[in-house]
């Protein structure tokens, strides 16, 4: 397990410091507390929650949608329980946690989050560790398991794997015993790639890089693609694709054209994920 990696991530940090004190200012208290735990029944409440990681995409999205003021952005932290509303049972104060989410924003010195929402963190896992679990390692999980039906044995191509999700997608399915392929497009993202799981890694910014990973393949193909990036990738994913193979769209920044024809001859499928569809008793069904 490694920390999240951080080298991608784009927070305009100016601005999340200046939202983090116009909070303070309008609660008038020292602390982020814009929903009380009174007021909210199932809340648990951290203190530590220092340790966010720094702009997930989701936040990016969040705050290039300029929200409502004041906001207070910040989704996924680690910390310890400070106080539980008075219906949860799951966790008292003290406890070791990290969430999937919270009420009143991550980066915050305290706090509010659903319980339903909020999971205990192992010991072997410091805050950094644990703020950095819940959207990278529960997307790659939902796409390779809950909707990508991965198997040991399968092949998996995780196109994109030196991100957040990638990253955490190589190391889960090397653990459940798929043959991992990763790509990044740098010789450091390759290096992180095969120290988290990968058995071989290729550059994506190689021109001939996808012919590479036909040669790896031979004729089998892959499995399961992991696609980070389908508006770049889609078409030549469903050449690398196996026999009944599936591409799972996991990120996407426009559209693509692509040949229908080419899902017939392998019968192979595309498919969304959405970690935010999931239930929460699909979501966590480990
Ligand atoms: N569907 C969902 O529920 C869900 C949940 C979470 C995140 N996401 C999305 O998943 C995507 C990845 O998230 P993340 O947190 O891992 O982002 P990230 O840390 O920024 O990683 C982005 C990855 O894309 C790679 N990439 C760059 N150019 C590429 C190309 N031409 N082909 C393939 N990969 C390429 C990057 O590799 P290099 O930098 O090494 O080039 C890196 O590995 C984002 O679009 C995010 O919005 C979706």
């Amino acid at each position: 397990m490694v920390p999240f990696q951080i080298k991608h991530r784009v927070l305009p940090i100016s601005l999340v410091r200046r939202e983090q004190r116009r909070s303070v200012a309008v609660d008038g208290s020292p602390r982020i507390t814009r929903c009380r735990l009174e007021q909210d029944r199932c809340a648990s409440r951290l203190s530590n929650a220092r340790e966010v990681p720094p702009g997930s995409p989701k936040t990016v999205y969040v705050l290039l949608g300029k929200p409502t003021l004041p906001y207070t952005p910040g989704s996924d932290v680690a910390g310890v329980i400070e106080g539980v509303g008075e219906h949860v049972t799951a966790f008292k104060k003290g406890d070791r946690v990290f969430t999937i989410g919270t009420i009143s924003g991550g980066y915050a010195d305290y706090a509010v989050a659903a319980a339903n929402k909020v999971f205990p963190l192992s010991d072997k896992l410091d805050f950094k560790q644990g703020a950095a679990v819940a959207i990278p390692y529960f997307t790659a999980y939902r796409a390779l398991f809950q909707k990508g039906h991965a198997k040991a044995g399968e092949s998996v191509l995780v196109h994109g794997a030196s991100g957040g999700v990638g990253i955490a997608t190589c190391q889960i399915a090397r653990a459940c015993g798929l043959k991992v392929l990763g790509t990044a497009g740098t010789e450091e993202g390759m290096n992180i790639v095969l120290r988290n799981g990968a058995h071989q890694v290729f550059n994506h910014r190689e021109a001939n890089y996808i012919d590479k990973i036909k040669e790896y393949t031979k004729m089998e193909g892959v499995d399961i693609i992991i696609e980070m990036l389908p508006n770049i990738n889609l078409a030549a994913d469903l050449q690398l694709l196996s026999c009944g193979g599936r591409v799972m769209v996991v990120g996407c920044r426009g559209p693509i054209e692509i040949n229908p024809r080419d899902t017939m001859t392998k019968e192979s499928s595309i498919i969304g994920v959405s970690l935010f569809l999931a239930t929460e008793a699909g979501t966590f069904s480990f």
